[in-house]
């Protein structure tokens, strides 16, 4: 058992990850860009068109931090309507003049929500997504309970989260650069290494993509595949309902 006053790396708990997160989240859109070389533009729009939303979906962004996915959906995906979450209030508040300056069908609305205890009814929602939040999460069975639980029939919940590349080679390389470039750059522009190096951590620590397929048939959802993105250094998972 981990305790929160001392967990161990790359172990997500709740004080931990609140306390990250209100401290970066200034510079957390640019650590993005720089960290990924902007690849991370290109996997928001895979998961957008992997996902497959219309224009009547009524869509849930779980731990929607600066909210770059929720926009990614809304400018491309164009659904009905986005409810933009996250436990971090200061998150949200980056990614509100985002929603303010887009022009387009989508209603985009912004709620401060733990993503694991949904306050939805059930079936609400015909699309859940959470894009790199699953590894923050301390209980992650509870999450995949609950957005099982307020999807439509026929709903999916879709997950963009780093993940293991199959080859050893790539796997090799990926890991040598977590390692020494994420805490640098995050510690250059925050001042606050030792916060990159539990993200890090946390992305070594993740289950592999089977694993995860396998806690989301055990969470109840009836059919899961996933998609592995620039070599598997990312997967998006699509768990049905
Ligand atoms: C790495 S950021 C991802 C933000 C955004 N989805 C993206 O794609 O850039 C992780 C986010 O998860 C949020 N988070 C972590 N645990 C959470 C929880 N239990 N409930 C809601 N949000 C949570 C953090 O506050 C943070 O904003």
């Amino acid at each position: 058992m981990v305790s929160d006053e001392n967990p161990a790396p790359g172990v997500p708990t709740t004080d931990r990850v609140k306390d990250i997160f209100s401290l970066i989240a200034p510079s957390y859109d640019l650590f993005n860009i720089l960290s990924s070389f902007g690849i991370d533009r290109l996997w928001r729009r895979t998961t957008v068109r992997l996902a497959r939303p219309d224009h009547k979906s009524v869509m849930l962004d779980l731990a929607a931090g600066t909210g770059d996915l929720t926009m990614a959906f809304a400018r491309l995906g164009k659904p009905a309507s986005i409810l933009s979450t996250d436990f971090v209030p200061e998150m949200l508040e980056v990614g509100k003049p985002k929603a303010a300056a887009y022009r387009g069908p989508t209603k985009i609305a912004f709620e401060v929500v733990d993503a694991q205890d949904l306050p939805f009814d059930d079936a609400r929602f015909d699309i859940v997504t959470i894009g790199f939040g699953v590894r923050n999460l301390p209980d992650r069975a509870a999450n995949f309970r609950e957005a099982h639980r307020v999807l439509k029939p026929g709903g999916r919940y879709v997950i963009l989260e780093f993940s293991r590349p199959p080859m050893p080679i790539v796997r090799w390389f990926y890991h040598l650069y977590l390692r020494i470039v994420i805490p640098n750059l995050g510690g250059l522009l925050t001042g606050d290494k030792p916060s990159f190096q539990y993200l890090n951590d946390s992305i070594r620590a993740f289950p592999a993509q089977l694993a995860l397929a396998s806690e989301l048939h055990t969470a109840g959802f009836r059919k899961v595949n996933w998609h592995n993105l620039t070599f598997g250094v990312v997967a998006v998972h699509i768990a049905e309902v």
